[in-house]
């Protein structure tokens, strides 16, 4: 019985996890194929089980909580996801529920479209003028972008043409073409500025950040695709109908569309698209099949999280085949060897793919890899590319001449294959200048100390001018010795001591997770923090104690054991100990979630109902995170929690930037 709670919370957290780093961050981790078996296994434990699905569980929510400190916009009728599959096949079966649901047999007409990868967003038109552009969000408040969206040309301000009703909301896709995208990570190539990492990455960054380049927004891309008339007279009956009315009152709509009145029909247009996929300008991630009767989508109606109307068909992630020029050897954090393929460049969805990473030789091995082999290449859940197999053998007959080097290229130290776990290290350890500096993008990267503007070039170059040896070493930097350092000013410096300063204080968590010791990320971090709140305490360990720790395995305990009882390591840690303001986590579950939602040691203020909470147990919850509730606006105070009718202490909230959170679903559980 137990179990399966567990279980159903663990699959829901992780799900909340998910749709927060797609909807909120634009940066997911896992593949659309992957997050929909997630949701499924979730649906079918919830009925198994019977488990009462209130709203707070993600099979019955669209996003994640919204970004924050934005503009909030509650839009007028939600703004809901669609139902997918992965298999065209499944077409029979939704057709199969629509006409039961509609108790006809004769065929019905569905309007099939393309299933642009971009954003969306709503559009509200008011006398046929452009009052507000908002973004999904959460399907109920997205972000107010219309500064940003009047830029694009792709966007009327004023609607032509007749028959416009008096206020409605246009939805459709924001995305840029991939020759544009490539365009532009030339030019910011060229000028070694941080290349964009997709065309999804640069609509959503431009679309929604004031600072972004015009020149960027103006090629912006707005294809619409449905609207909704809230007040006054829509004459349309049909779906197609009201796509070509959107065109001629000056909207953008992709002329792929059909109407289709069978399986035969609408598999043709699948298959069609999808080898056209490679060919088109933009990213597209499937087809949508839409029945096409307004009447009838008005029976069938929607779900919580989607139209009953609608199904979304998904493609498999792109491959392309390139071949292997030479395999590099990157040193990693913790000194393992990690052999990389450069390939000849290959671009997929959008991304130039040149170097994929092996993993180790077990995966060389597996794939029967050469150098000058012709292999098949994918962005495995549309993200990290991935070699899947070799498709030509080089002409060569010397097989086998990918060979893990002898001595580390960086440091020169032995390199050595370890045999607990296969794979190939250097042992050169903090001698090692590649695995210093990895081990210091790690412990002051967002997860960890979190400290802004000290990325990879700053730390190279500290590294390389002997600055620093370790990490405490950091916090002893001065600013007359930063700017003998190329191409550090006076601001830049103190701008660098200054984030250093703001990172002294850090919950325990972060620390231990900013150790990089083998086997520890956050979650297991955290569950150390819980158990031994300070970080002497920690010094200090025996193994009992570590066993003791529910959820944390004999090998990770042994690793802890050897990182805290190491000699060479007692003055590091007492001197960090110095420099650093650290203090216990609460007792957050939640932060393992969701860290970036960090309730922990923040001064929180409470503004307006909520119906799902009182606000007495709404504090209570803060209070268990780890908050603190405060009455009244002042600095000190981090965030502002709104609920339905907020008081006057929004507006000061918003007047003092105040981070603005209206969503509390994260403190349901
Ligand atoms: S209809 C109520 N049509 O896909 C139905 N959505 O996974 C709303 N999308 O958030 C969507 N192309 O941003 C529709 N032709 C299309 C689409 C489309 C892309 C996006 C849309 C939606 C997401 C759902």
């Amino acid at each position: 019985m137990k179990s399966y709670k567990n279980k159903v919370f663990k699959l829901r957290q992780k799900i909340f996890y998910h749709n927060y780093l797609y909807h909120t961050l634009y940066a997911p981790m896992i593949s659309d194929e992957k997050y929909d078996c997630l949701i499924r296994e979730l649906q079918v434990l919830e009925e198994k089980y019977n488990l009462s699905v209130n709203t707070n569980s993600p099979t019955q929510k669209i996003g994640a909580t919204i970004q924050r400190s934005c503009k909030l916009f509650s839009h007028l009728t939600p703004m809901l996801s669609l139902d997918n599959t992965f298999n065209i096949n499944d077409y029979l079966k939704f057709e199969k529920k629509i006409k039961n649901i509609l108790n006809i047999k004769d065929p019905i007409e569905i309007c099939c479209e393309l299933k642009i990868d971009g954003l969306a967003l709503n559009l509200i038109y008011k006398e046929g003028k452009l009052i507000n552009a908002v973004t999904r969000g959460d399907g109920q408040f997205g972000e107010d972008v219309t500064n940003n969206a009047i830029r694009m040309n792709t966007i009327p301000l004023v609607l032509k043409g007749k028959n416009i009703p008096y206020l409605m909301e246009i939805r459709g896709e924001v995305f840029i073409k991939n020759s544009d995208f490539l365009s532009f990570n030339q030019e910011f190539g060229v000028k070694k500025e941080k290349l964009f990492s997709n065309p999804r990455n640069v609509a959503a960054g431009s679309l929604r950040h004031n600072r972004s380049s015009t020149i960027i927004k103006r090629k912006l891309m707005f294809y619409a695709y449905g609207y909704n008339v809230i007040k006054g007279k829509d004459e349309v009956n049909n779906h197609y109908g009201k796509l070509q009315i959107l065109k001629k009152w000056g909207l953008f709509i992709d002329n792929h569309t059909v109407l289709c009145t069978n399986v035969k029909e609408v598999s043709l247009f699948y298959y069609k698209i999808e080898k056209k996929r490679s060919l088109l300008d933009f990213n597209i991630d499937g087809i949508v099949l839409k029945i096409n009767s307004v009447k009838f989508q008005k029976i069938l109606g929607d779900s919580n999280r989607f139209p009953i109307w609608a199904i979304a068909v998904k493609f498999k992630s792109f491959e392309k085949i390139t071949k292997v020029l030479h395999v590099d050897f990157q040193i990693g954090r913790t000194g393992i060897v990690t052999p990389v393929a450069r390939v000849k460049p290959v671009e997929i969805s959008g991304v130039i793919i040149s170097n994929v990473s092996l993993h180790s030789k077990n995966k060389i091995d597996k794939i029967g890899l050469s150098v000058g082999d012709d292999v098949t290449v994918c962005r495995s859940g549309d993200v990290i590319p991935k070699i899947i197999n070799v498709v030509k053998l080089n002409a060569d007959t010397k097989r086998n001449n990918i060979t893990f080097p002898k001595n580390c290229p960086i440091c020169m130290y032995k390199i050595i294959q370890k045999k607990k776990d296969g794979h190939f290290y250097c042992s050169g350890g903090f001698n090692c200048i590649g695995q210093r500096k990895k081990a210091f993008y790690h412990f002051f990267s967002k997860k960890a100390l979190n400290v802004q503007g000290l990325g990879y070039k700053l730390i190279d170059l500290l590294v390389d001018n002997d600055y620093v040896k370790n990490p405490v070493d950091f916090f002893q930097l001065k600013i007359n010795e930063l700017i003998k350092l190329d191409r550090i000013g006076v601001k830049s410096a103190k701008n660098i001591l200054r984030s250093l300063n703001k990172s002294r204080s850090v919950v325990l968590s972060k620390v231990i997770y900013a150790f990089g010791i083998y086997g520890i990320g956050l979650t297991t971090a955290m569950l150390l923090s819980y158990y031994f709140k300070y970080l002497k305490k920690l010094i200090y360990v025996n193994q009992s104690d570590l066993l003791k720790i529910k959820g944390l395995g004999p090998t990770v305990s042994k690793n802890v054991y050897d990182f805290f009882h190491d000699n060479k390591k007692i003055n590091f840690l007492s001197a960090l100990e110095k420099e650093l303001d650290i203090y216990p986590d609460g007792d957050h579950k939640f932060n393992i979630v969701n860290n970036d939602i960090f309730l922990s040691n923040k001064t929180i203020v409470i503004t307006g109902f909520f119906n799902e909470l009182s606000r007495e147990k709404l504090i209570k919850r803060i209070e268990y995170l780890g908050g603190r509730v405060v009455n009244s606006i002042s600095k000190k105070v981090n965030l502002i929690i709104v609920g339905k009718n907020p008081g006057l202490k929004l507006n000061r909230a918003k007047d003092m930037r105040i981070e603005e959170i209206y969503n509390i679903d994260f403190l349901l559980h």
